[in-house]
């Protein structure tokens, strides 16, 4: 921020704190300021205005009390220039609390503050070599090592008379971090001085500007390898050069600039933003942008930054075009599976990591029994894979809804190992299952969409799914990301077996396209909407599978009865002649999910049977299926991948076709009469 007009510490922190909550629909566990102000304090012998940071547990208007309750409030002092960074965290390392708040910080003094989005994957391997020089942290997050990298190598090169620029620091720190992020630096060392920069996670700039602006973009400032430093310590690749001093935006002194992960922090201020690509280092310094990136030799690359104009309301841009969250969350789908798998599959060298359960892998494996244990769509996720961990692992494995295992007093040995599924990772009867468990003796797995909640703290160990947070009720992308997560533990449990190895290559190879495989079921939309618009006066929906593909029927079945209030039923095709065939009538609507697989041709014999009595299902199966497209003219046709992970493509129609059904209905998808999200009391 820049002003010609100087502007009181507390429109700074009234503006920070707009954004912010513009950001609360993503949901967020604790939030977190820092801003200029209060005595100066000695630093390296000079005075420095020095930084106050603010963090909260809770919403933010826990945070902005907090503020409020600052002994120093000096609210009407006035600045030229200022740069205040603020933060809502949705956990991914560490649990919910002020600690583990953003902004993180080098130092009690605040030398350097920083706030994150994203997951560093090398993060131990940088604290492991930052405690050997001194550093101690008092965060459980990952991001608490780049603010103290940060200061380390400040600190190292000024002892050796380097001074560096913030933008040097910036990327001599983004050259050690390996993972995604976007991350937002103030220091005490540069006053007035913001550096950004982001690789895999969003970041954009607003500019906010009283007259116009005197370019539409921004030059990029390439920087040089520095070659002429003795490196002594690993951490350090060479330096980089000063960048050159220019005003992009001429001489505009009255400017405000606005970082932010997601354009509905900014709208209401300025509709111009430049989006920022991966390595990008942004400075802003005497109301100045510029932006570096160290020159790599690729001829394509471009030489600046387009200032693009935003034509969106508040409203729309938060839920990035879509009119619901569920909408929103099931088209994210292609990025949330790309999440979960992130840092973990290893496509090329065909293998799976799992950093949360690494160090018990060796005791899963000799286990007794594997329990899966969870509720509602959870229950799902362990369904659609309890086949495939059945075949990897060569252990029983048994599947639980919650409130049925406790209500029979299921014996549990200290030799099982009991995972526990939940979005939410508060849901009451699977908490309650999982002491239940505890006190046996059991081991304790983990699988929560929600770090520090309630089952990932009393679990031994764990996967988190980071499918990022769900709003809309009915769980859609946590789904998709519970039954991959199922998959990659099944991967890691069979890591050594020789016997499965072409099994694993087949299923680690297919998960590299899923997510565009994952893209193509979505084109289907509109051919979903046309057959919702078929169905959405029935009173009921059979849904019948049976394999792999038995799980897409429960689930849908409880996507169209959350969502709809129809009666459905998801039925295992196996099943039929047992009883369901009797309902069956030319009148009766029906899905059936009819996949490549080899469970095929009894599930052919099943659509004959239901063709028999003149049912006319709508057929979900694989593209290229000529045999099905000859026989009905109602045929859903999706991607083909490896059997095992066919049901994360064939339940994204199902997810698709009760939305529609809903919004035709005239119902609230986000949130359906009677189910919370989550649900804490049994
Ligand atoms: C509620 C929600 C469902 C969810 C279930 C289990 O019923 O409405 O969408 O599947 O709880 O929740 P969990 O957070 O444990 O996955």
């Amino acid at each position: 921020l820049n002003y010609l007009v100087p502007k009181s510490r507390k429109y700074i922190v009234e503006t920070l704190m707009d954004g912010l909550q513009r950001l609360e629909y993503r949901g967020y566990d604790s939030a977190g300021i820092a801003f200029d102000g209060g005595n100066e304090i000695p630093l390296n012998d000079s005075p420095k205005m020095p930084c106050v940071v603010v963090r909260q547990k809770g919403k933010v208007v826990d945070l902005r009390n907090a503020v409020a309750k600052l002994e120093d409030n000096n609210w009407d002092l006035e600045f030229e220039t200022h740069a205040g960074i603020a933060h809502t965290r949705w956990a991914t390392h560490g649990e919910p609390s002020a600690w583990n708040s953003h902004p993180q910080r080098s130092d009690e003094d605040n030398e350097f503050v920083v706030v994150h989005n994203g997951i560093i994957n090398n993060y131990k391997d940088l604290k492991a070599y930052l405690i050997t020089k001194g550093f101690t942290f008092e965060s459980e997050t990952d991001t608490e090592v780049v603010v103290k990298l940060i200061k380390y190598l400040y600190d190292k090169h000024k002892a050796q008379g380097h001074n560096l620029t913030f933008q040097d620091l910036v990327e001599l720190v983004i050259s050690q971090v390996e993972g995604a992020f976007s991350f937002l630096f103030k220091s005490v060392h540069f006053p007035g001085e913001l550096a950004a920069s982001r690789r895999g996670s969003p970041l954009l700039i607003g500019v906010k500007c009283e007259s116009q602006l005197a370019t539409n973009h921004i030059p990029i400032v390439f920087s040089k390898e520095f070659r002429g430093a003795v490196v002594q310590s690993p951490l350090l690749r060479p330096e980089t050069s000063a960048e050159a001093e220019f005003h992009p935006l001429g001489s505009n002194k009255n400017i405000e600039y606005f970082f932010a992960s997601d354009a509905s922090a900014v709208i209401e201020h300025t509709n111009q933003v430049i989006f920022l690509e991966d390595d990008d280092v942004a400075v802003v310094r005497n109301g100045c942008l510029t932006i570096h990136r160290i020159k790599r030799g690729e001829i394509s690359e471009p030489s600046h930054r387009e200032i693009q104009e935003l034509f969106m309301e508040i409203q729309q841009i938060m839920k990035g075009n879509y009119k619901y969250f569920m909408q929103k969350e099931i088209f994210e789908q292609p990025e949330s599976v790309v999440n979960t798998m992130r840092g973990r599959v290893n496509a090329d060298k065909l293998n799976v990591t799992l950093g949360g359960i690494k160090d018990y892998v060796s005791e899963i494996k000799r286990c007794r029994r594997l329990i899966f244990i969870a509720c509602g769509t959870s229950f799902h996720s362990a369904v659609a894979t309890r086949q495939l961990l059945e075949e990897l692992t060569e252990l029983p494995v048994m599947v639980e809804l919650a409130s049925d295992f406790l209500d029979r007093n299921t014996p549990v040995f200290r030799d099982d190992v009991c995972v526990f599924i939940s979005q939410s990772g508060e849901t009451a009867d699977t908490i309650l299952a999982l002491r239940y468990c505890k006190q046996r003796g059991a081991l304790i797995v983990g699988i929560t969409n929600t770090v520090g909640s309630s089952i990932s703290r009393e679990s031994h160990c764990g996967i988190h799914i980071n499918a990022g947070p769900e709003i809309g009720v009915a769980s859609t992308k946590a789904y998709t990301s519970q039954f991959l997560s199922l998959v990659m533990l099944g991967l890691v449990l069979s890591e050594d077996s020789l016997s499965k190895k072409p099994r694993r290559d087949e299923i680690i190879r297919s998960l590299r396209d899923l997510p565009g495989q994952i893209k193509t079921v979505l084109e289907l939309d509109d051919q979903i909407l046309e057959l919702s618009k078929q169905l959405y006066t029935e009173k009921s929906l059979l849904i019948m599978g049976r394999g792999f593909n038995y799980a897409t029927c429960l689930e849908g079945a409880l996507k169209v009865k959350e969502l709809t209030y129809m009666h459905s039923e998801g039925i295992l095709a196996g099943e039929l002649k047992h009883g369901p065939l009797a309902m069956v009538d030319p009148t009766m609507p029906i899905v059936m999910v009819l996949m490549d697989d080899p469970v095929k041709q009894k599930c052919m014999n099943a659509y004959q049977q239901v063709a028999a009595r003149g049912g006319n299902p709508i057929i979900i199966c694989n593209e290229n299926d000529e045999e099905l497209s000859q026989l009905s003219n109602r045929t859903i046709k999706i991607p083909r991948t490896v059997d095992c992970l066919q049901g994360i493509l064939s339940v994204i129609p199902m997810q698709l076709l009760s939305f529609h059904i809903a919004v035709l209905r005239g119902y609230d998808v986000d949130c359906p009469r009677n189910l919370a999200k989550s649900v804490t009391k049994n």
